[in-house]
């Protein structure tokens, strides 16, 4: 069994799947090979010193091998997870300064947040080619190198944007690609806060990456939602936010469910329209007292509290080097779990590809007829359960609302398209008919600007080539 992670410096999948398989009875053996691939040394070292004392403190046999060559982590491998948030390193530390500089310069010319802050795709960092041109190229690589190296391999894809990147693989090669999210855990906040016991609860979400609603929900054989218009009667008005994530119960999650009538869940709740989103005043009112985490003030101290914690990360695996008596699992026990798999779905998934052990997940795979109104290859977020003989959807009961397709899921599928149209034909005037339609826009001039100005700025040198920049005369 080789596992191969691609982007293994990072913080919020590496260990936390390291041990996951560690902890899993079939997997945790000693011809279980992880390799670890990262274009930055530094990471990839900790990382790799990291993973093998976790997995001695776990008592697994199973080897933690590393590579800076995409190539070897790739070649004969059987699950290939992809984690990496790409950067240039002449300019940047890590994907997050890339799209802080893109971000800033873009709401100089008007652009709240950024042009990649869209309707129905607000969760920053993530989508739209602006920003996530080399996200979706580096998968694109990585997929191209797996039809000659590893064939039958499944690319478990976790880098975002998940949506656009799904669907861009499947159009331009074999590779066997599965989106992987977990957002989906927002249904048991849901649970929580109604004081549901999550086993009673007969529930289903579906629709696309950061776009999922909660079509079923039944407790004890009976519709619950009644359950939840009673609860934002009494109780809404007392909800308080406890961080800038919670929001899965927020005023925001109710109006949208009170529109489109059934409730989102997870990312979804931040991928409304402008209506929750024009401004930080907005976005209080809506997500609760930190406005979410898509802001101008909760953003910047989530990028550097991840940036805390690669550094206290690498720390560690100096001490672990330095033969110092450290226990990972007491030291940083947020990322090294003893006891508890991560909640992450990459591992169950494999266990069930490989072992047979059948589990019910929620994966980003073609629809197949699963939603009606949607083309049967349109990658959407559906249940699914997953054994040796491959995956299987569940059937969607009840269907979303034609409100949800009308004014959330066909608006956001549009966006996703445009995005690849720009991408595969590389013409600049498609990321310009793009903003055209962007409700911040106030003039053809102030595209043309902001395009500009960020094709312009140093690292983004091979955009500029790929977008055939300057532009061809104009009519
Ligand atoms: P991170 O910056 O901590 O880790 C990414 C790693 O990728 C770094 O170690 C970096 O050196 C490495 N890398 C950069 N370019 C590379 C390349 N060309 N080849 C190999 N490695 C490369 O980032 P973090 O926070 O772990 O996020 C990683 C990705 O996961 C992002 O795209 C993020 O949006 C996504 N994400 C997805 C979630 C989901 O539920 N699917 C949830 C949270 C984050
Ligand atoms: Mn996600």
């Amino acid at each position: 069994m080789k596992i191969a992670m691609i982007g293994a410096g990072s913080v919020r999948f590496a260990q936390q799947i390291i041990g996951d398989v560690a902890q899993t009875e079939e997997l945790s053996k000693a011809d279980t090979f992880i390799y670890l691939m990262d274009i930055n040394e530094e990471r990839l070292n900790a990382s790799h010193v990291l993973a093998q004392k976790y997995v001695q403190e776990l008592g697994s046999p199973v080897k933690i091998v590393k590579t800076s060559q995409l190539d070897e982590a790739i070649e004969g491998a059987d699950f290939i997870i992809n984690t990496a948030y790409p950067y240039d390193p002449r300019y940047h530390e890590d994907g997050f300064q890339r799209w802080d500089s893109v971000t800033e310069l873009a709401e100089k010319y008007g652009y709240y947040r950024g042009i990649d802050s869209q309707e129905l795709s607000m969760v920053s960092t993530y989508s739209y080619v602006l920003v996530s041109y080399p996200d979706v190229k580096l998968a694109l690589e990585i997929a191209k190198r797996m039809e000659r190296l590893a064939p039958d391999a499944y690319l478990l894809q976790t880098a975002n944007p998940v949506f656009e990147i799904t669907q861009a693989v499947k159009r331009v090669s074999k590779a066997k690609i599965i989106g992987f999210c977990h957002g989906v855990a927002g249904v048991y906040e849901v649970f929580e806060r109604l004081k549901l016991d999550p086993k009673d609860v007969d529930w289903q979400v579906a629709g696309v990456n950061h776009g999922i609603w909660l079509n079923r929900f039944r407790y004890k054989g009976k519709d619950a939602y009644p359950l939840l218009d009673e609860w934002i009667e009494k109780e809404l008005a007392n909800w308080k936010s406890r961080s800038p994530w919670d929001i899965q119960m927020s005023p925001a999650a109710m109006d949208m469910y009170r529109f489109y009538g059934m409730l989102p869940i997870g990312d979804t709740v931040r991928n409304g329209t402008w209506k929750y989103h024009y401004n930080l005043e907005t976005k209080k009112k809506w997500f609760g007292e930190f406005g979410g985490i898509d802001n101008e003030v909760e953003r910047p101290k989530l990028h550097e509290m991840l940036r805390m914690a690669r550094k206290r990360l690498i720390e560690l695996a100096q001490r672990v080097q330095l033969h110092e008596n450290v226990k990972l699992t007491e030291e940083f026990p947020e990322i090294f779990r003893k006891g508890q798999m991560s909640g992450e779905q990459h591992i169950p998934f494999i266990n069930a590809i490989a072992n047979d052990k059948r589990v019910r997940l929620f994966l980003n795979v073609e629809n197949q007829g699963v939603l009606k109104d949607f083309p049967d290859d349109l990658v959407m977020e559906l249940p699914v359960w997953v054994d040796k003989s491959g995956i299987h959807r569940e059937k969607i009961e009840p269907d979303l609302t034609d409100r949800i397709k009308k004014f959330y899921l066909w608006p956001r599928i549009l966006r996703m398209e445009w995005n690849l149209e720009a991408f595969f034909s590389r013409d600049v005037r498609v990321l310009e008919e793009i903003l055209l339609r962007d409700p911040r826009t106030r003039s053809y001039e102030q595209v043309i600007a902001v395009i500009d100005a960020i094709l312009n700025l140093p690292f983004n040198e091979e955009l500029r080539e790929h977008y055939h920049f300057p532009r061809k005369k104009r009519v």
